[in-house]
């Protein structure tokens, strides 16, 4: 690529005129700077990506990405359809392995820990750090079911016949555990009465609230979420954002959004992708928001193109 700028030269004099050439399409020669995405923050980062690389097939979905995450934060991806949001965030709990097509190079560590080991254990690694799809998906089941499945798979809560012989039947701990899960996502008051019933029987902004109590239940350290509030009404939508900001109390929230107001009211760090898997800028949300490095982001965020 050429440029005639270099990095140091960036670092003082930031963005000129003659350094990019934009259409509205948001084509650009423009060429990324280290310095636009090393974003520095106090303390030691949750999870630390560096130089990650996906292929599905030929297609080179996502082009060296290096980007360390904060814990107890909000971090918001944006960026246009098609620009590698989705394929990042599945990099971050290996949900990628599951899709034949996907090759990833580089790595990620979680507090340090490389989680692409070969030795890494899935479950445990899904456990510490959760996934909120799109489109809610509650298991076909009850809404206390729902809460209680993956605690039970992990061996955190014994029911049935087996552990009633060996006298251990956590009834109880499942009933508070639900009840904690449900409050925490905002949505205990709404189904305390009904938690028998079939949770594919709640509106689409509950059954999402579901899926968070759900995420919750295991107890996890990161929670990942792919558009959550997409197919929301605003009041629905702005539930599950008073819900984001108060888990990022706790949690190290990720969370992709094409909703630019949305990622500035919840957010403290934006990264921005655009066409071609690139991480263009990374930085606290004021920043990207207000006073970007790069022509493509201010263009993207203002809306001239995406
Ligand atoms: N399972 C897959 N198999 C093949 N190609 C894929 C697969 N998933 C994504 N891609 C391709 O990788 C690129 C990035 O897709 P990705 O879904 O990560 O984008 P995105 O930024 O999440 O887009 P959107 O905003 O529309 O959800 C696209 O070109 C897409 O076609
Ligand atoms: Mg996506």
């Amino acid at each position: 690529m050429s440029n005639a700028l270099d990095d140091s030269e960036t670092e003082t004099t930031g963005r000129t005129a003659s350094q990019t050439t934009t259409t509205t399409a948001g084509e650009s020669d423009e060429r990324v700077r280290e310095a636009w995405t090393d974003y520095d923050f106090a303390g030691t980062p949750k999870l630390s990506v560096e130089d990650l690389n996906v292929w599905y097939g030929d297609d080179h979905a996502l082009k060296d990405v290096s980007m360390d995450i904060p814990e107890n934060s909000v971090t918001a991806l944006v960026g246009p359809s098609g620009c590698g949001k989705s394929t990042y965030l599945r990099c971050l709990n290996r949900m990628n392995d599951r899709i034949k097509a996907a090759r990833i190079d580089g790595s990620v560590e979680l507090e340090g820990t490389e989680i692409y080991d070969p030795n890494a254990n899935l479950v445990e690694l899904r456990k510490r750090i959760g996934m909120v799809f799109q489109s809610p998906n509650p298991f076909p089941k009850s809404i206390r079911e729902n809460i209680s499945y993956g605690p039970r798979k992990h061996g955190n809560i014994e029911k049935g016949l087996l552990a009633r012989l060996f006298g251990r039947d956590d009834t109880e701990a499942e009933y508070e555990l639900v009840e904690r899960s449900l409050k925490q996502a905002a949505l205990w008051d709404e189904v305390e009465d009904r938690l028998d019933d079939n949770a594919l029987g709640l509106s689409g902004g509950q059954q999402q609230r579901l899926c968070i109590a759900r995420c919750l239940a295991v107890d996890p350290e990161v929670i990942l979420m792919d558009e959550p509030a997409s197919a929301l009404d605003p009041i629905a939508t702005s539930k599950i954002e008073d819900l984001v900001e108060e888990l990022s109390k706790e949690y190290t929230v990720v969370i992709v959004t094409h909703n630019m107001q949305q990622a500035a009211r919840i957010s403290d760090q934006t990264a921005v992708f655009l066409t071609g898997g690139e991480l263009v800028e990374y930085d606290d949300t004021d920043k990207i928001f207000e006073n970007p490095e790069s022509q493509r982001v201010e263009d993207y965020i203002t809306g001239k193109f995406g």
